[in-house]
């Protein structure tokens, strides 16, 4: 059925399209949805940072950024789903038009720039939602927050989502907010992760749980920077890393329409890059902490070389776009 629905979908605007999609889903909640996918989706439990996933697919950050369709992509049989990036303040984002379609690089090109409602909407999203399975809550700073200052944005999105999230995202990989990827590199890197620890321990007394932390880094990293990113998480005691968020490299599709958008490339002309990257991470962190891999994965075996490369969870944006639901299915059952 995907496919039909597809084709109509790709004839509209992508933002329409993905608004309105949003909005349908929110109405919709998940009953529907439970009947027609989750049913087929067996288990495939697994532990990860403590967490116990039901299986080790999840819907990446960035479509349901304000949290308003969490029972929905449940009920689609996702294991996980991370809501976000959401930041302290709402704000509306880039200007339109900011997210392209490269079907035929089963891709996507977007500088949306953190459009998003404020981190009090999203909680409330949250409560409403009554959800109790595994949510993943991806935090990031203001556009007008001078980079100096992020931290700041962090924690308080930290503070006040703690209580709901299973576990928490510290998004320093995105593309499209001036300044946020320089945070991933030596003493910027460190002093972030060392005030989030800080909070993480002061928030785990306070509310009696431990939520764990993990970091989104790019996949625009050579291997020695690669390597300073595993030491500084090791160094500061983070709980997971996600690998990785969109590329700003464009050898793979400059010739083609939109080819030469500003923004982030998603889907497959990011998989092997995000694939080298995670493997990288793995010989650096040598076990000491998960990653989850994401980037270009639209079929079991793109799933399985994230794996095989060293992630223990998947997560999947661009290709549940191109092959809708069935993909998280026809990935968990080949596990
Ligand atoms: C339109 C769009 C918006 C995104 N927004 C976010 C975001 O807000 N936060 C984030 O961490 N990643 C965001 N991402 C990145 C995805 O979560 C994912 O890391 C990246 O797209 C690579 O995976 P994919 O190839 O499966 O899409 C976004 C991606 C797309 C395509």
């Amino acid at each position: 059925m995907y496919p039909l629905i597809r084709k109509v979908f790709f004839q509209c605007d992508p933002e329409k399209i993905h608004d309105l999609t949003i909005k349908s889903l929110k109405n919709m909640g998940g009953s529907p949805l439970k009947w027609l996918y989750k049913a087929n989706v067996p288990n495939k439990p697994v532990q990860v940072m403590g967490i116990n996933f039901p299986n080790p697919v999840g819907l990446a950050a960035g479509l349901d950024k304000n949290g308003e369709c969490i029972n929905a992509f449940d009920a689609m049989g996702f294991g996980f789903v991370e809501i976000g990036t959401i930041t302290p303040k709402p704000q509306p984002g880039n200007d339109k038009p900011r997210i392209f379609r490269l079907p035929e690089a089963s891709a996507v090109i977007n500088r949306m720039g953190f459009n998003n409602k404020g981190v009090d909407y999203l909680i409330e999203q949250v409560r409403k939602s009554k959800f109790n399975g595994v949510l993943g809550i991806n935090i990031g700073k203001n556009k007008d927050t001078p980079e100096e200052n992020a931290k700041d944005d962090y924690i308080i999105c930290m503070k006040k989502v703690y209580e709901y999230a299973s576990y928490i995202t510290v998004n320093i990989s995105s593309p499209n907010t001036p300044g946020l990827r320089n945070l991933q590199y030596g003493d910027s890197l460190n002093e972030l992760l060392s005030a989030i620890k800080t909070e993480q321990k002061a928030l785990a007394a306070q509310h009696g749980k431990y939520v764990p932390v993990a970091v989104k880094i790019a996949p625009d990293l050579t291997e020695e920077e690669v390597k300073g990113i595993a030491q500084c998480l090791i160094a500061n005691d983070i709980d997971g890393v996600i690998s990785t968020n969109t590329t700003l490299a464009r050898d793979k599709v400059s010739h083609l329409e939109h080819g030469g958008e500003m923004g982030g490339l998603s889907g497959q002309p990011v998989r092997e890059q995000s694939t080298k990257v995670i493997k990288e991470l793995a010989a650096a962190l040598e076990g000491k902490m998960p990653i989850i891999g994401v980037g270009g994965i639209d079929s079991v075996q793109a799933a399985q070389e994230k794996l095989d490369a060293g992630a223990s969870l998947v997560q999947v944006y661009t290709g549940f776009i191109y092959k809708g639901p069935e993909l998280v299915k026809d990935i968990v059952k080949s596990l």
